[in-house]
């Protein structure tokens, strides 16, 4: 870590050497100025004014003014180790992943949680568009009762709500975790945890109302699960919820 803060310090010391805008010869100084964040009185360019988008496998947008301008990064920090000047370069490869950025790579090199902020963490600073980043199918616990169901997309994307409003303080980001506690209960959602924390009546439905919102019952599970039920009676579900 200690390293990697020297290296990075060090690059910028020399970058700022460097830091005459290298597109003065290719286009004009007006077209520059429209293209490029330049500050007049330091005589320093910061790189593109428009983010770069990449739109595949998700939506993510990278600023060059928060690295360059606002935390003093200098052009070499990132060209032409890690990214090109080109957009779109990197994914050409299809090696940019979040498990190689956890691994160091790409914006992993500096998102590690100690240069800045990690790569598992603070998910919609980088993903502007948070379709694609929720597991498509619900959340299904059988623990302590089968079955409650959670869909994402209703609270991500109807509701609107961010995934640090249940990550990682409230729930991890892990299925199956909070039903290995014992108090994942009605009684610990109407003291305000877990589900609670907003589903008391005032943020969304009250946990005392619409049980059958929440919970599927047996059949419901079977019918989410494809777990059958040809054994025949002898495994007949209870009447559940409905
Ligand atoms: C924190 C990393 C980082 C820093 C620092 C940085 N860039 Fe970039 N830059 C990128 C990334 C990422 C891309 C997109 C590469 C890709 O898509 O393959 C990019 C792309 C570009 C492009 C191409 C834009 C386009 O639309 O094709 C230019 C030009 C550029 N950078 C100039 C600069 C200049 C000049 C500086 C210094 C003032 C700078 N960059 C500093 C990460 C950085
Ligand atoms: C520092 C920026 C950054 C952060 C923070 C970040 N991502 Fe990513 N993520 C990327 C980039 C860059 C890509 C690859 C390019 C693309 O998908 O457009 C990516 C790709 C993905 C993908 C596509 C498949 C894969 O595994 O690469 C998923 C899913 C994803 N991110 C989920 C998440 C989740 C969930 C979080 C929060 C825990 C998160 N990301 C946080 C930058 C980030
Ligand atoms: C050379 C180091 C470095 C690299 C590589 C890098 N970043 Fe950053 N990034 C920083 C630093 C430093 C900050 C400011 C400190 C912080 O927010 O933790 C920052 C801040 C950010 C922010 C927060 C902006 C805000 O609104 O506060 C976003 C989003 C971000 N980076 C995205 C990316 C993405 C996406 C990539 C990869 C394409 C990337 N970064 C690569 C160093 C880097
Ligand atoms: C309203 C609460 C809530 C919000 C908002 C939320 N999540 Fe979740 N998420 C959960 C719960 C609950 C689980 C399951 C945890 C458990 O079983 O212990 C989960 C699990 C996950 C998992 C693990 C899935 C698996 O198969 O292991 C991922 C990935 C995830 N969430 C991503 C996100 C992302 C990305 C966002 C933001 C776009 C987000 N979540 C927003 C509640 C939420
Ligand atoms: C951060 C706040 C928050 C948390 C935590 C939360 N919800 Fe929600 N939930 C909402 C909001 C807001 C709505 C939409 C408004 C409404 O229906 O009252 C909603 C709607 C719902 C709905 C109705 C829409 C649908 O998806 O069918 C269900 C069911 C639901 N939540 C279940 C759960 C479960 C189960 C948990 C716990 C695992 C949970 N919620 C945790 C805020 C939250
Ligand atoms: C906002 C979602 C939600 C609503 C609404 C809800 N529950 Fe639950 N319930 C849960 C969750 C989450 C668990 C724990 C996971 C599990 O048991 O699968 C649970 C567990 C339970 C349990 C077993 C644990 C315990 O507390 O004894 C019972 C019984 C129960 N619920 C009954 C009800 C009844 C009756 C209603 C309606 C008055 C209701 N629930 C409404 C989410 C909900």
């Amino acid at each position: 870590m200690q390293n990697k803060t020297i290296t990075i310090g060090a690059i910028l010391l020399a970058g700022s050497f460097l830091l005459a805008p290298p597109f003065a010869s290719l286009t004009s100084a007006a077209e520059n100025g429209r293209k490029f964040l330049y500050d007049q009185e330091t005589g320093k360019t910061y790189g593109p004014k428009a983010p770069v988008v990449w739109e595949k496998p998700t939506k993510v947008n990278f600023i060059h003014e928060v690295h360059t301008k606002d935390a003093g990064l200098s052009c070499e920090s990132c060209h032409n180790d890690i990214f090109t000047m080109k957009s779109g370069t990197v994914l050409a490869d299809g090696k940019m992943t979040m498990d190689a950025m956890a691994k160091g790579q790409f914006c992993g090199v500096c998102h590690d949680g100690s240069t800045a902020f990690a790569t598992n963490s603070k998910c919609t600073a980088c993903h502007t568009d948070s379709k694609g980043l929720t597991p498509p199918d619900p959340i299904i616990w059988s623990k302590p009762v089968k079955a409650v169901i959670f869909y994402h997309q209703t609270h991500t994307e109807k509701a609107g709500l961010s995934c640090e409003d249940c990550h990682d303080e409230l729930f991890a980001m892990k299925k199956g975790e909070a039903e290995k506690n014992d108090d994942f209960t009605m009684k610990s959602l109407y003291e305000g945890k877990y589900c609670g924390k907003c589903h008391d009546g005032s943020t969304a439905f009250a946990s005392d109302t619409r049980c059958n919102a929440c919970h599927i019952g047996l059949k419901g599970y079977e019918r989410m699960t494809g777990a059958s039920s040809s054994h025949g009676d002898k495994h007949k579900a209870p009447k559940a919820g409905h």
